[in-house]
């Protein structure tokens, strides 16, 4: 039986309420519970305007869509990230290019994606054109890993010099900072998930933030169909007609059931985030003092983690192994110990180029990335989540130590 978790929601009875109040109103679909949650996200976050969606999936392929991005162009992305990252930009048609992440940090490495950016391009027509390909580079899709920033304020600087976009994967960051500014608030086009393993949740759900009103408007139109009305305005007058719809768009409309829900987790946010660091600050320590083949997690100066994953690394040379595939299959019989005995934990995320759609589609090999690789081998996510306790943090760690012990 499992007794800690790898995370846990926080809810109360607000959650429950929030959502009758919704349930009361007899409007359920996307309407003015979710304009008010979009409000308070963007609000906290610092930036002018939030479109929630139904996931950050959706979010991204959103985001992407507004920002140009589409069919014979290509977006360069992290190695190292949760597959939907990729994922949104083959949805419009575009190609992923891969770069590989500081193991430290799990994010980008800044210094490759300039490799990337004036070893595989050239220029022509005032565009990057893809040496081999003859794609052009529309620009990059960082992410902000585990609710650490990524060098968002680098990676702006090399868009600017190159003439790239920037939309920010920010599904785990929600609260992240850089230089005490949020997430979000850089300038771009920032997308964030409420699935249940992040911060705050609606079941699942996702928002893009923006400062451009213009990007918003347009987000609003794509995610009701294309539609220049959403469904609410419609039904305050003269919705007996159809609204025009200009562009081909989907369906990411978020509900007003999950908007409740998220108006009663924001509220919850702060502390949801200063709890975990807390904790994470606990684990930070009981690694130090016992725990040597383990790698915590950093916070770089200038940097505020969220911590929405508490991510380590085993450190091969303490464990003497010589390869990361065998330390691999080390780490995945100790969490398999570690779940026997009532702790769940998982790998970090995984590296995408190992992963079968994209492995067969560019014939990636393991070394291709090789601190992708290492991180989707080596990483392990310990249980964080409001109300774990210091003594079973400690409970935790050293059942890890004797688990290592036994060998
Ligand atoms: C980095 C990253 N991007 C995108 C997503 C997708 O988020 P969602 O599940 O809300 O679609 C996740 C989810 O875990 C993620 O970690």
């Amino acid at each position: 039986m499992i007794r800690y978790p790898v995370t846990k929601p926080f809810f109360s009875e607000e959650e429950l309420q929030m959502i009758g109040t919704a349930l009361d109103s007899g409007w359920v679909a996307q309407g003015p519970k979710v304009a008010e949650f979009e409000k308070q996200i963007a609000a906290h976050e610092g930036v002018a305007e939030g479109v929630a969606t139904t996931s950050c999936t959706t979010a991204l392929h959103l985001a992407l869509s507004v920002s140009g991005l589409k069919a014979g162009m290509d977006a360069i992305a992290p190695a190292f990230t949760f597959v939907a990252t990729e994922n949104s930009i083959v949805m419009t048609g575009a190609t992923p290019v891969l770069c590989d992440i500081h193991q430290e940090t799990f994010n980008i490495d800044v210094e490759k994606l300039r490799q990337i950016i004036e070893t595989k391009y050239r220029s022509g027509n005032g565009k990057l054109i893809n040496v081999e390909s003859g794609n052009i580079l529309w620009g990059i899709v960082p992410v902000h890993e585990f609710g650490l920033c990524c060098e968002i304020a680098k990676i702006n600087e090399i868009a600017d010099e190159y003439g790239l976009k920037v939309v920010e994967d920010a599904a785990c960051a929600l609260g992240a900072m850089y230089k005490d500014k949020h997430q979000g608030a850089f300038g771009n086009l920032s997308c964030i998930s409420f699935h249940p393993r992040k911060s705050i949740t609606t079941g699942e759900g996702g928002m893009v933030l923006t400062d451009d009103p213009s990007a918003a408007k347009r987000m609003r139109e794509l995610r009701t169909h294309g539609s220049t009305v959403s469904a609410d305005a419609r039904d305050k007058g003269k919705g007996f007609l159809l609204p025009e719809f200009p562009e081909a768009g989907f369906n990411y409309r978020m509900t007003d059931i999950q908007g409740a829900m998220g108006i009663a987790q924001i509220k919850k946010l702060d502390h949801i985030i200063e709890e975990k660091r807390k904790e994470a600050a606990v684990y930070n320590r009981l690694i130090a003092e016992r725990l040597p083949e383990f790698i915590p997690p950093v916070e770089p100066e200038g940097f505020y983690h969220t911590y929405q994953s508490y991510v380590c690394m085993l450190d091969l040379k303490k464990l003497q192994i010589d390869t990361v595939e065998a330390g691999g299959e080390y780490r995945n019989i100790l969490l398999q110990k570690l779940e026997d005995k009532g702790i769940a934990t998982r790998q970090g995320t995984h590296a995408v180029h190992l992963l079968g759609y994209y492995r067969d589609r560019f014939g990636f090999k393991p070394e291709d990335y090789p601190q992708a690789y290492a991180c989707d081998r080596l990483s392990i996510t310990l249980p964080l989540y409001v109300g774990l306790k210091e003594e079973e943090q400690e409970e935790i760690i050293d059942i890890i130590r004797a688990t290592i012990d036994e060998d």
